[in-house]
């Protein structure tokens, strides 16, 4: 760790801009990122936060060739919702740019350049998957086939999604091309390899000797990388989207994504700081620190690490690497392609002035140290009880005590006694905990810190009481009301880096201008004689419905994809013609229709057969209210041989087809039959 450093460069992880931002990315990176340079800066330091849309890379071409627009237009898009919204929730970069810019483009050129001419790259050629008709090169993402594992016929070339398996697309069985269906071929094709393995010294003496103190994950993932022994890796592509390589003779190629995006952050500190922006990147007193995802570990603390190395000229590695795991949603892995995510421009969207809710939730859950779960139960649950209950009590009850004993104005301390003391003191531990977290990363622990502030001080107006002691001795109540007020402007501190937008309503009600991280822990900071602002509150209980909305929501997105994943099954085996018309199967009427007592999925049917009447018993009482059924027609097998359900004999069976989430729909005749019709 570089302890005689001036400066603090924080790089978030670029997204990707084919599709919005959702809660995993921002509890990865964005939220913990906007922490820690929020408490820098209170510590007034010299900080600057980077950050931008990732809009180079395969899945972009994809979806655009899905839509029918351009790639330009993908990136346009999602680059303005990603930006907007974050905005929104207060991430406060010093530049939110895009690696579409010309500033970028040039500087990811020269990059490549400078390290052709050092001869740092070799050139292999290889055989790649090759589209004769398109006459272009695919990526294996735009390769499909079957699955060698599973059968799915669904597979592209990189992954199965049926399975899951990691797949190469040679791997795949009738592999085809996505882009005309029709069957690829193998092609060679050169492209330039950065020699991982000439850095591999260097790294491992940099990262495994000189940076122990790193997360144990981002160690952990680094020292296997490295104990594996780094290979060549390819830095362009044979694509018509990206950075062109800045090489004669390279027509067709680009910049491999992973090559030109973490350039990104180099480019956008240009972009703000065209004069001084070398003093970020090469001087030995500047600290880099990369906010990023587990699945990005490799590429900063290894690929673009030896980029750097390579290039020379002074650049500094990375300080810290904080990645954060993975966050779940209702215990399913979030994903873009299959919608399940709770994305930032929805949430903001649903619970309007609600930014420091999700905030504080995505700190307090942070999957810091291994993958946790998003659930809105728990949302809501950390809403009501802490936020409003814990937090927000607190200072309303401190606001309007003072309202009712002093018409608001701040009253001035007497001598303390014991109980007050005792509550600076654990107060100056508190701050010395919530510091040390905030410095070593360590977030949601810092957010619970931060609580104890709140919790200390519900303890303390519950003990002093001056609700009562107002009866007899209003000299302490205002001691121990100016005592909660100042504690109230401590949380106001406090909380800035994680509840900028409660923090801002609380400073307002305080009359507090500028505030500062050496302001904790003291308790003058808000002089007597101070007229506060009205109370509001800070914080308002979540409902039940609001949260119900949002599960239903997600509840849907379950069934949609389950129709989109729906495969038929496979055909059964032959029966043949005779034994199949042994099967009587005929049109009814429905005469009656009720729920079965005590089975909550079988009803009870009497039908009109034709012959006589029959009783059905049918288990498909969770798709049909049997008031609806009554006069409808439907198919059933007549000649089952009877079956006794819950006590009432079943001669025979109504037919149902099963849809892809499990629901029933009945068979019916399209057009009225005579009841006992027979069905050919
Ligand atoms: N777009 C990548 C992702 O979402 C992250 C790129 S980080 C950068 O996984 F360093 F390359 F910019
Ligand atoms: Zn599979």
């Amino acid at each position: 760790m570089n302890k005689n450093y001036k400066r603090t460069l924080v790089t978030t992880a670029l997204p990707y801009a084919n599709g919005p931002v959702h809660i995993g990315h921002l509890a990865g990176v964005y939220v913990p990122a906007d922490e820690y340079v929020r408490f820098l800066r209170l510590r007034g330091e010299d900080v600057v936060m980077i950050g931008g849309s990732d809009e180079h890379g395969v899945p972009i071409t994809i979806k655009a060739r899905e839509e029918g627009v351009t790639p330009q237009d993908i990136v346009d898009r999602y680059h303005k919702i990603i930006k907007d919204s974050m905005e929104e929730l207060g991430i406060s970069f010093d530049v939110y740019s895009r690696t579409t810019s010309d500033i970028h483009r040039e500087t990811a050129s020269e990059f490549f350049r400078r390290l052709y001419d050092k001869g740092v790259f070799e050139l292999h050629t290889s055989e790649q998957l090759y589209d004769e008709q398109a006459g272009e090169f695919l990526a294996d993402r735009y390769v499909m086939g079957t699955c060698p594992r599973c059968g799915s016929d669904r597979a592209y070339g990189d992954q199965c999604e049926a399975c899951g398996s990691t797949l190469n697309a040679t791997d795949l069985i009738n592999p085809h091309s996505r882009l005309t269906s029709a069957p690829v071929s193998l092609r060679s094709t050169s492209h330039w390899y950065l020699p991982l393995n000439r850095y591999e010294e260097a790294l491992r003496e940099w990262i495994l000797e000189g940076h122990k103190e790193w997360r144990p994950n981002v160690y952990g993932q680094c020292k296997s990388w490295l104990d594996l022994g780094l290979q060549p890796r390819a830095v362009s592509r044979d694509l018509n989207w990206g950075v062109p390589v800045p090489v004669e003779g390279a027509d067709g190629k680009v910049l491999y994504v992973w090559f030109d995006a973490p350039i990104g952050y180099i480019s956008n500190t240009k972009e703000i700081l065209p004069d001084t922006w070398e003093k970020y990147w090469k001087d030995p007193e500047t600290r880099v620190i990369n906010f990023i995802g587990k699945d990005n570990i490799v590429f900063h603390c290894i690929v673009f690490p030896a980029m750097l190395m390579a290039y020379g000229d002074g650049y500094q590695l990375p300080d810290n690497v904080p990645a954060n795991e993975f966050l779940n949603l209702e215990g399913d892995k979030i994903s873009t392609s299959r919608n399940w995510a709770v994305w930032l421009h929805e949430y903001l969207r649903d619970f309007p002035g609600k930014q420091d809710v999700l905030r504080y939730v995505l700190t307090a859950n942070a999957p810091e140290t291994r993958d946790n779960d998003f659930t809105w139960a728990e949302f809501q649950a950390r809403n009501n009880n802490e936020l409003v209950a814990i937090l927000g009590n607190f200072v309303n009850r401190a606001m309007v005590l003072t309202g009712k004993y002093f018409e608001g104005v701040v009253p001035e301390a007497g001598e303390l006694q014991d109980i007050d003391s005792q509550l600076i003191a654990d107060v100056e531990k508190v701050r010395k905990e919530l510091t040390d977290n905030l410095s070593e990363f360590h977030f949601r622990e810092g957010v619970k810190s931060a609580m104890e502030l709140a919790r200390l001080g519900n303890k303390y107006l519950q003990e002093t009481e001056p609700w009562k002691v107002a009866k007899t001795d209003m000299g302490r109540v205002a001691t121990v009301l100016n005592t909660a007020l100042q504690l109230c402007a401590n949380l106001a501190v406090a909380f800035e880096p994680f509840l900028p937008f409660s923090s801002a309503k609380l400073r307002g009600m305080l009359g507090m201008e500028q505030i500062s991280w050496d302001m904790l822990g003291r308790f003058d900071l808000i002089p007597a004689g101070r007229r506060l602002g009205e109370p509001e509150l800070l914080f308002e209980k979540i409902s039940d419905e609001a949260i119900a909305a949002q599960l239903e929501r997600l509840e849907r997105i379950k069934q949609e994809n389950k129709i989109k994943n729906f495969k038929a099954a496979p055909q059964a085996p032959d029966v043949d013609f005779d034994t199949f018309m042994k099967a009587d199967l005929r049109v009814g009427t429905v005469l009656e229709c009720e729920r079965v007592p005590k089975a909550d999925k079988l009803l009870r049917f009497l039908i009109d057969d034709g012959m006589e009447r029959r009783t059905i018993v049918s288990g498909i009482a969770k798709h049909y209210d049997p008031k609806e059924l009554v006069g409808k027609q439907v198919c059933f097998i007549a000649n089952l041989p009877p079956r006794k359900l819950k006590g009432i004999e079943s001669q025979g069976m109504i037919l149902s087809a099963e849809n892809a989430d499990g629901s029933l729909a009945l068979i019916t005749p399209m057009a009225p039959v005579v009841p006992g019709a027979q069905i050919k």
